[in-house]
């Protein structure tokens, strides 16, 4: 009798706590307990993005999850790199200056230095930190291992397929390349290493369907959609679609304060909401960037953010 009425009194404790998370605002889905901060490029504000030194300090701050964008080099290898072309973030000009050549990419010619083009061996030549500041001058460009080394243990990941399709055409199949390093660290899995939560991403429908439908991957999976994909993708009716082939909705963070009713849309449909980017570079006068997180999570109800700014983020 004790036991029944100790049971009983555990469920509706359980119950009421379900109840105490959702109507508190905490989101209750796939791949986050909560509020979440997602350190967009390592703590990109304060140190060269996809570096080491981002990286670090983007745990330091205190970020849940640590975003890398991938690329992939010449002989295969997984590269944490935000652009298919070195330029903007290394000194490939000055190492390989007679490398560049102008390419078709997603739809457009491309000229530049495309890390497709380079072995790991040579982009690891690279300076990638002066660029943002002389102080970080000798940092290493990444492989998503070397990342994954870093961050096993401190922080969840956050790995992005850039340009899955520009990469298979050149043979390469990029969904099987990541799932293959997460598998090496035993983190292909939801809930594998509890301090090592894994979320996938990307702005290709096909990427993703390949990922969850085809290859059954049970990791959560965000959705990312760009301004010009809006009204595409983030209609009510649209929402059951994506909910087949992801766990979440990765909308630009203008799409939401312009139309913020996809948010309750996205809920309803069982998917959780993750703007991307906050950052103290482009914030209107008199507003601050943790203002403007808080706004976006306490008062239009995104579950996550991608901020260059993890140490600004607002737990409350
Ligand atoms: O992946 C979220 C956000 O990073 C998307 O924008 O262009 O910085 O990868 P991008
Ligand atoms: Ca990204």
């Amino acid at each position: 009798m004790v036991t029944t009425r100790i049971g009983s009194i555990a469920i509706v404790v359980s119950a009421l706590t379900l109840l105490a998370v959702s109507v508190g605002g905490q989101a209750p889905f796939k791949g986050y307990k909560g509020k979440t901060l997602i350190a967009h490029r390592g703590a990109s504000s304060y140190a060269p993005e996809h570096s080491e030194a981002a990286y670090t300090l983007a745990m330091a701050q205190g970020a849940d999850y640590v975003e890398q964008d991938l690329q992939v080099t010449k002989d295969g290898q997984l590269v944490c790199l935000h652009d298919l072309t070195l330029e903007r973030t290394t000194n490939v000009k000055d190492v390989f200056p007679s490398r560049a050549r102008t390419l078709k990419r997603e739809g457009r010619e491309l000229t530049g230095w495309h890390v497709s083009d380079f072995t790991l061996a040579e982009i690891q030549q690279l300076d990638a930190g002066s660029w943002f500041d002389p102080k970080f001058k000798g940092a290493k460009v990444l492989t998503f291992q070397q990342a994954i080394n870093l961050i096993k243990g401190k922080a969840g990941i956050y790995p992005e397929t850039k340009a899955p399709e520009v990469y298979g055409s050149l043979g390469f199949d990029m969904e099987r390349l990541v799932m293959d390093v997460l598998k090496k660290n035993g983190l292909d899995k939801p809930g594998a290493d509890p301090k090592t939560p894994v979320f996938l991403q990307s702005f290709s429908a096909d990427s993703l369907e390949k990922m969850r439908q085809s290859m059954k991957v049970t990791l959560p999976i965000l959705f990312l959609v760009t301004d010009a994909d809006r009204d595409l993708w983030l209609t009510r009716e649209r929402m059951t679609e994506i909910k087949t082939f992801a766990d979440g909705i990765g909308p630009a963070k203008g799409i939401i304060s312009g139309k913020p009713e996809i948010v309750g849309w996205a809920h309803d449909a069982g998917l959780s909401v993750t703007c991307y980017t906050f950052k103290s570079s482009d914030q209107p006068a008199g507003q601050t960037v943790r203002d403007e997180m808080r706004r976006f999570l306490f008062t239009l109800g995104v579950d996550a953010v991608f901020t260059n700014n993890p140490d600004e983020f607002p737990r409350k």
